[in-house]
């Protein structure tokens, strides 16, 4: 028997005994970057998120490396969409423009790319569509493509998010082959079909214009699954893996972090973020307390590293 209170007692003991801690080198910041100059877009969906243009996100990473972040992940909304997805592997396609300015300016700062043709096709599906089918092995090219020319203009990162089947393979081979061996991956190997991306797909103006992602993205009720794409990715080349969303899903982080010995890293997605900043508005939670408990939840889960629009506020909060 034991007085569990005694280690409860003050601030100090429980910081000394406190078993998981949130650290800004943790943590990774989405931005959006759309064409042109002096832009910055609201999107109503995710208050304090915001599209840049080029220049006006230099200014923000300045900002959000002065708060002490490291690293984000980019996202494109192109001048153009069409059926091959040609913007997203346009060495002057808008993530492609903006890697080299970050790096130019910011040479330090670790970049990281979401590769997915979604944003860029016409029809907002992740892959080729060959009727009202997505035609996988046709999907691969593209996406080696898209990544080839994001570590050609600077990336450190490439994370594809699609979902086709054997796409980390043919962008590891990809990369090798244009002596891009120092690219890492990080593997959106465990992405849920789910409800909690709605607010992205305002911001990336990504839905698709017909049917959904469930021949792709994974059901929601599966855990079983879960483990075979993430050891499948790391077979096939992958250097860590993602599970996406994460609150809604800590037990499947939790069952990748006892299987496999990469770092995994967790995506507390748009939704996620919207719900805490819409009752915060309304004063119904309070938005500090709610989000480092959410994110502790998800490192007490087994989570190496985050992926959240909350890291610009909790980076000003950690300090
Ligand atoms: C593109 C992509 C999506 C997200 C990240 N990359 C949307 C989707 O798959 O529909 C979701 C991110 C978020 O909701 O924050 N495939
Ligand atoms: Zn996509």
């Amino acid at each position: 028997m034991s007085r569990y209170r005694i280690l409860r007692k003050n601030k100090a003991i429980r910081a000394l005994v406190r078993e998981t801690r949130l650290h800004k080198d943790e943590l990774i910041q989405p931005f959006f970057v759309v064409e042109g100059s002096a832009k910055k877009e609201i999107i109503s969906s995710m208050p304090g998120i915001e599209r840049y243009s080029v220049d006006t996100l230099l200014k923000e990473i300045e900002k959000f490396i002065k708060l002490g972040g490291n690293a984000g992940l980019l996202f494109g909304l192109p001048k153009a969409k069409d059926n091959l997805a040609k913007a997203a592997y346009d060495e002057n396609g808008v993530v492609q423009k903006a890697i080299r300015q970050i790096k130019k300016h910011f040479p330090e700062f670790l970049i990281i790319t979401d590769v997915c043709l979604c944003a860029y096709m016409k029809h907002g599906h992740c892959g080729v569509l060959d009727g009202d089918q997505i035609d996988n092995d046709k999907s691969l090219p593209l996406l080696a493509k898209m990544a080839v020319s994001h570590a050609a203009a600077g990336a450190d990162i490439v994370a594809p998010s699609d979902m086709m089947d054997y796409r980390v393979a043919a962008i590891r081979e990809a990369l090798d082959e244009n002596n891009f061996k120092d690219t890492a991956l990080l593997s959106y190997a465990v992405k849920y079909a789910s409800a909690y991306y709605g607010p992205f797909r305002d911001a990336a103006d990504s839905a698709p214009s017909s049917g959904d992602r469930k021949t792709y993205q994974m059901d929601s009720a599966n855990v079983r699954e879960a483990l075979k794409e993430a050891r499948q990715d790391v077979c096939e080349g992958a250097d860590m893996v993602m599970v996406k969303p994460a609150l809604a899903y800590l037990d499947i982080i939790k069952v990748l972090r006892q299987d496999l010995d990469v770092p995994i890293v967790a995506y507390n997605v748009s939704g996620e973020y919207s719900m805490v900043k819409a009752a915060a508005q309304k004063k119904w939670i309070d938005e500090r307390a709610i989000v480092l408990e959410n994110l502790t939840a998800m490192k007490r889960a087994g989570a190496d590293i985050i992926i959240s629009y909350h890291t610009q506020d909790v980076l000003s909060w950690l300090k």
